[in-house]
This record gives C-alpha cells, sequence and structure tokens, in this order.
C-alpha cells in the first residue's frame, strides 16, 4: 500500500477535534499532518485554539460532576469495552500510527497492543481504589480517609508514542472518576483522534474524553495550565517545556506529572552474557529509531569485555534496515521531521570533530527524506554532546570502564533520571548497582522496561509521578480526611 494512499482507506481517520461527545471544527481553521517518510501530507485537521480549548474544558468540567458519581464498576465496564475496540482495530490504528509518526508497523502494532494493555490494567484498578478508616483520637470519633478524583485532567502527549502515552494517562484518569482534555502533539493528531472514535463507540458520556488536535501549543497550553477548572496536568516531553507548565501551572497550585527527558546509561560488566547484552542493546537503543526517552543513551562496557561488545554489537546494527515503515524488513523508520535529523547529525559532527570514530554498516543505504544510518561511535570523551544530552536518535556511543564504582560515578553523572540499564551476573553485585543507579527505572539483564504493571517515572531533572501499575491510579485522587464524632 503507498503510504500517501493510506488515510483515505483508514476507517478511523478523523480530522475534526472531540469535545462534549461530538466532532467540532473552528471557522475552518486546519493544519496538515505529513508523513515523515514520505513528507506527504496525509490529512488536513481542526486547529483548535484557546476559545476551543476553553469550551472543552468546560465540557469536561460538567461531565465530571456526573463521571464521578458513577460506581467503579461502571467506570471499569466502559473502559473494558474502550480496551475491546482498540484491540479489535488494532490494524488500523497501527496503520494511522505509521503513517503519521513513521515506526515501522510492526513495531506500531506493538504499541497498540501496549497502548491498550494500559485502558485493560486500569479497567481492573477502577474498582480497587480503597480509603481507609485510621484508628481514631477518642472513643466518640472516627477517622475516616476517602480517596477521590482529582477533577478535569489535562494531559499533554508526546509525538513518539501517539497511542501509549495517551492510554497511560487517561485509563488511570477515568478509572478514578476523572474527566480528560488531551492536548496531543501537532505531528500525531491522528491516533489521538482515533482514540477518541473508539471511546466515543465505547460509550463514554460526553465530555469525559476530549482531544484537542493544534499547532497553537503555546495558546492552548496556557489555557489548559491556568484554566481554574483544570485541576490536574500530566505531560510527557521535554524537560525544558515540562519547567515552563509547572511554572503555569504554578497560579492555580494544579496537581502535576511530568515524565521528562532521560539520558539512559547502559552498563556492561565483565561477566555479563555479550550476546543477551547486544540483544538488549539494540531493543532499547534502536526501537522508534532511537526516538524514546528510557532508550539506552550511552553505553559503558569494561575494558576486558570492550572489543568483543563493540564487535558483536556491530554485527547486530549492522542488520538493520533503514526506510519506510510499511516496508516489512525495515527495522528503523524516519525520525519525525527535517530538525530531528539535524539536531542528531550535529551532535555526530561535533562528535567527530573532537575526536570520536563513528561507525556505520557499509551496506546502509538510505532512502531520501528524515533517515539516519544506525551509527556505533568510539572514541567518545564523557566532554561530549552525545554523552550529556539526550540523543533521540539511533546512535550509540561506547565507552570503556574499569571498575564497577566507577561505571556507577560516570552513570550518575547527569541531571537526568529516568532510566537505567546494566548487565551482569553477579548477584550481589546486581543488588548494589541497581541500588546506586540514581534513577526511576532500572532494567536488569534487559532492555525491555515498559509494562502496564511497573511504575513508569524519573527522578531528578527527569520529573515527578509514576504511570501504571498501582501508583498510577494515585496521580488522578485526592485524599478527604472525615472526621466524624458519631455521638
Ligand atoms: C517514553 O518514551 O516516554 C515511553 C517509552 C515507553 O513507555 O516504553
Amino acid at each position: 500500500m503507498a503510504a500517501a494512499d493510506a488515510p483515505i482507506t483508514n476507517p478511523l481517520l478523523r480530522s475534526k477535534a472531540y469535545y462534549g461527545g461530538s466532532w467540532q471544527t473552528t471557522d475552518g481553521a486546519t493544519f496538515e499532518v505529513r508523513n515523515p517518510a514520505s513528507g506527504n501530507v496525509i490529512a488536513t485537521v481542526t486547529e483548535a485554539d484557546p476559545e476551543m480549548t476553553r469550551a472543552a474544558v468546560s465540557s469536561a468540567a460538567n461531565a465530571f460532576t456526573k463521571w464521578k458519581k458513577r460506581t467503579a464498576r461502571e467506570r471499569s465496564n466502559l473502559l473494558y469495552r474502550w480496551f475491546e475496540l482498540i484491540t479489535d482495530h488494532r490494524e488500523a490504528l497501527a496503520q494511522l500510527l505509521t503513517l503519521e509518526q513513521g515506526k515501522p508497523l510492526l513495531e506500531a502494532k506493538g504499541e497498540v497492543t501496549y497502548g491498550a494493555s494500559f485502558v485493560r490494567w486500569f479497567a481492573e484498578e477502577a474498582p480497587r481504589i480503597y480509603g481507609d478508616l485510621a484508628p481514631a483520637s477518642s472513643q466518640n470519633k472516627r477517622t475516616v480517609v476517602l480517596k477521590e478524583p482529582v477533577g478535569v485532567v489535562a494531559a499533554i502527549t508526546p509525538w513518539n508514542f501517539p497511542v501509549a502515552m495517551i492510554t497511560r494517562k487517561v485509563a488511570p484518569a477515568l478509572a478514578a472518576g476523572c474527566t480528560v482534555v488531551v492536548k496531543p502533539s501537532e505531528e500525531t493528531p491522528l491516533c489521538a483522534l482515533a482514540l477518541a472514535e473508539l471511546a466515543d463507540r465505547a460509550g463514554f458520556p460526553p465530555g469525559v474524553f476530549n482531544v484537542l488536535p493544534t499547532t497553537m501549543v503555546k495558546e492552548v497550553g496556557e489555557v489548559l495550565t491556568t484554566h481554574p477548572s483544570v485541576r490536574k496536568v500530566s505531560f510527557t516531553g521535554s524537560t525544558e517545556v515540562g519547567r515552563l507548565l509547572m511554572r503555569q501551572c504554578a497560579g492555580t497550585l494544579k496537581k502535576l506529572s511530568l515524565e521528562l527527558g532521560g539520558n539512559a546509561p547502559f552498563i556492561v560488566f565483565d561477566d555479563a552474557d555479550l550476546d543477551a547484552a547486544v540483544a538488549g542493546a539494540v531493543a532499547s537503543k534502536y526501537r522508534n529509531a532511537g526516538q524514546t526517552c528510557i532508550c539506552a543513551n550511552r553505553f559503558y562496557v569494561q575494558r576486558a569485555v570492550y572489543d568483543e561488545f563493540y564487535d558483536k554489537l556491530r554485527r547486530e546494527v549492522g542488520k538493520l534496515k533503514v526506510g519506510d515503515g510499511f516496508d516489512a524488513a525495515v527495522k528503523i523508520g524516519p525520525l519525525i521531521n527535517k530538525e530531528a535529523v539535524t539536531k542528531v547529525t550535529e551532535m555526530l559532527n561535533e562528535a567527530r570533530t573532537e575526536g570520536a570514530v563513528v561507525w556505520t554498516p557499509l551496506s546502509c543505504d538510505l532512502p531520501a527524506g528524515n533517515y539516519l544510518a544506525p551509527t556505533v561511535v568510539t572514541e567518545v570523551s564523557a566532554a561530549m554532546r552525545l554523552v550529556r544530552e539526550e540523543i533521540f536518535g539511533p546512535v550509540s556511543p561506547l565507552l570503556p570502564f574499569d571498575r564497577e564504582e566507577d561505571a556507577i560515578e560516570l552513570a550518575n553523572a547527569t541531571e537526568a533520571g529516568l532510566a537505567a540499564y546494566f548487565y551482569g551476573k553477579d548477584h550481589a553485585r546486581i543488588w548494589r548497582v541497581a541500588e546506586a543507579l540514581d534513577y526511576g527505572m532500572v532494567g536488569v539483564n534487559t532492555g525491555a522496561i515498559s509494562t502496564a504493571a511497573a511504575p513508569f517515572g524519573g527522578v531528578k531533572q527527569s520529573g515527578f509521578g509514576r504511570e501504571g501499575g498501582k501508583y498510577g491510579i494515585e496521580e488522578y485522587l485526592t485524599t478527604k480526611y472525615v472526621c466524624w464524632q458519631v455521638e
């Protein structure tokens, strides 16, 4: 199928904003969505403006008064229905995802399954929200603790996982009894609108789930972060934007979850199973063309196994075909846009100037467009941008180390604290290193840590709040204490 033809036939393609339970437009204002593989326009969608944003927030606030009173089982049943519909439409959603985001179709299908798993998980969590009866301070009093939904939630989501980053926020919010306004990335609004279509079919009441596609990021973001009816903002994106949103939220003291940038170290100790470490490295680094917040960003390899790891890694990276995500043989799709390619290319060029050696597979035949060859970089120093900053591209910088304490020091020498990985067999060391790494998530002998059951989130400048698992729903609840004088 030609990429440019897909939207015409995709049954989930929607082009209007969705709020108050219907599809809405603004005086003909629209913007274009492009396929990063070809640059072709694949859809023209409604441009939500600040006025529309206020209207969507109002409809979410109206809906909240009734939605929060539904029983947990009723909310759960609707989430289950949404899960079934997402699962039934996996193929169509994955096609839209590859079309607007670029990742290989197989990965896109994996993301839809992963995204749906949050909806099922929180359908299961909705009826398990418990309060407490705390010890009383006197015989005639009772100390009752209630868990209540926080209110209207604004979810500001990124382009790298256009399905899963929405469901990971929206499903726990709806399960808790909150209503949600989603502002998806302007690069990938189509998956968000497709999810709205499926939520509509699932039967969520009008105003419970709303989606505002827009390129007026600043203006719409300002309404969402300052509107008094919005009680919680959940954002996934860069640390810089996270800080700005936090400042904007300060005026109305909103509850916040910020899942921000990472700079994940990947440590290989000399007792590691090197084949497994290479497989984990490839899975962690090159999925989504390296555009994942938890991608391994820099590799520290113990000197005794450095050369062998380098050889094995090159062998595997050499097999990764780059191209359009609709080609079944492709493992690395395009980067999201030209600016992303320029940024990564500049980082590589700077590293070369500073003495790094950049290896690219000989057979790598790059199509025209936003493509980058996968690379492995050696002769790297800690001062290089490739090490200090999040790369967000298919680039693996390798650095040797001698002692365990050196690896920990190097790994922790960053302001980021999202994910870290290490490979090794010594059990005592596994505990020591897992505890010493200053990160919200640690992968031990695995490069794949994402699952609906786990608390996803970071420390330090990677933000705060957790998504997923039993922890994810807490972010959308407040605790009310009722002091009851019984006689
Ligand atoms: C992210 O990049 O923030 C999400 C990655 C994941 O959930 O695996």
